[in-house]
């Protein structure tokens, strides 16, 4: 099977390439390719070129990891955040017949009573999450067969990610820094290997419809900032607690949210792993 991957070059792109790249014929793209790695460059937003690539490569499949992500640049840049979260993945519904996953979040929900199952009512708070709902809207219409994975604050320790929250912190604490994080914003945080564990045996069993996944542990994003700061013998000290509305960030964000995984993994028979077993992991990958 043949997959083409857009975004591929995001935070879950690299994970999901080292899952998927030894058992499929996987084919990344990317608005920009790192120097040094294989890819094509794809902006979604240019259906022209889109189609000539989707034709070139006959993929069988097409992940969609493309999309902006930051939410307070969505919420100041509304027109550019639709440009790409909604008419670029129109533009991939309308360029290809095959099967199609979405990543989305659970920032459709407006995080009042999470964390959430896949028929909770939807009520995004945010432009980012307005923009993941609407393209949610789109894949089925595009194909019933179509799946979407609903994620929530995915992390890794990748040097590529621009963004990464674990990186953040362990290298504010090796500075000696102090940090503020929110005490209220509450998710399960996933790591980005976990998530793509996911999509593959979504791949094999051919799921669709909506489904959520995200690791075992409710938690504040402050809590999470602690844990990783113990599992690193870092001093969790210079975390400081900041209240979301002290933050005053510029995007609205779901307080109480975060995913209920029961569907999928009743499922796939699966488990959502721990935040501890998955820093583990990270730990010791990271000192071979
Ligand atoms: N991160 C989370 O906590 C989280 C939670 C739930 C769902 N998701 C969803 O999961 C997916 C992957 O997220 P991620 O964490 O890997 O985000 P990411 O690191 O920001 O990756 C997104 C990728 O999309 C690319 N991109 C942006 N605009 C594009 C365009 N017009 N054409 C082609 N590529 C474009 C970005 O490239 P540039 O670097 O050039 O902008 C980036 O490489 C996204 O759909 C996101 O909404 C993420």
């Amino acid at each position: 099977m043949r997959i083409l991957i857009t975004g591929a070059f995001g935070q879950l792109g690299f994970a999901l390439n080292d899952v998927l790249s030894d058992k499929f014929d996987v084919i990344r793209t990317g608005r920009v390719i790192p120097s040094g790695l294989k890819g094509i460059g794809l902006n979604i937003q240019d259906k022209i070129y889109l189609n000539e690539v989707i034709a070139a490569t006959s993929p069988d499949l097409i992940i969609n990891l493309a999309a902006m992500t930051d939410v307070d640049a969505c919420e100041r840049n509304p027109e550019i955040a639709k440009e790409v979260n909604i008419a670029g993945f129109q533009h991939i519904c309308d360029s290809f017949k095959g099967k199609i996953i979405q990543l989305s979040t659970d920032y459709v929900f407006d995080g009042k009573n999470g964390p959430y199952k896949e028929d909770d009512p939807v009520c995004p708070i945010s432009v980012y999450g307005k923009t993941k709902l609407a393209s949610e809207k789109l894949i089925f219409e595009h194909s019933s067969d179509n799946l979407v994975i609903r994620g929530n604050v995915l992390y890794d320790d990748s040097s590529y990610t621009k963004a990464s929250f674990l990186n953040w912190v362990v290298e504010s604490l090796r500075n000696n820094q102090n940090i503020k994080v929110v005490n209220d914003q509450f998710n399960n945080p996933t790591w980005t290997r976990s998530m793509a564990d996911i999509i593959e045996l979504c791949i094999y069993k051919n799921v669709n419809g909506i489904i959520h996944w995200g690791d075992l542990d409710h938690v504040s994003r402050y809590d999470f900032a602690v844990m990783i700061a113990e599992k690193y013998s870092l001093k969790s000290s210079l975390i400081q607690p900041i209240s979301t509305e002290e933050l005053a960030q510029e995007a609205d964000r779901p307080l109480q949210s975060g995913l209920i995984t029961e569907k999928i993994s009743k499922m796939l028979n699966v488990i959502p792993p721990s935040i501890d077993d998955c820093l583990s992991v990270i730990i010791e990958k990271n000192n071979q």
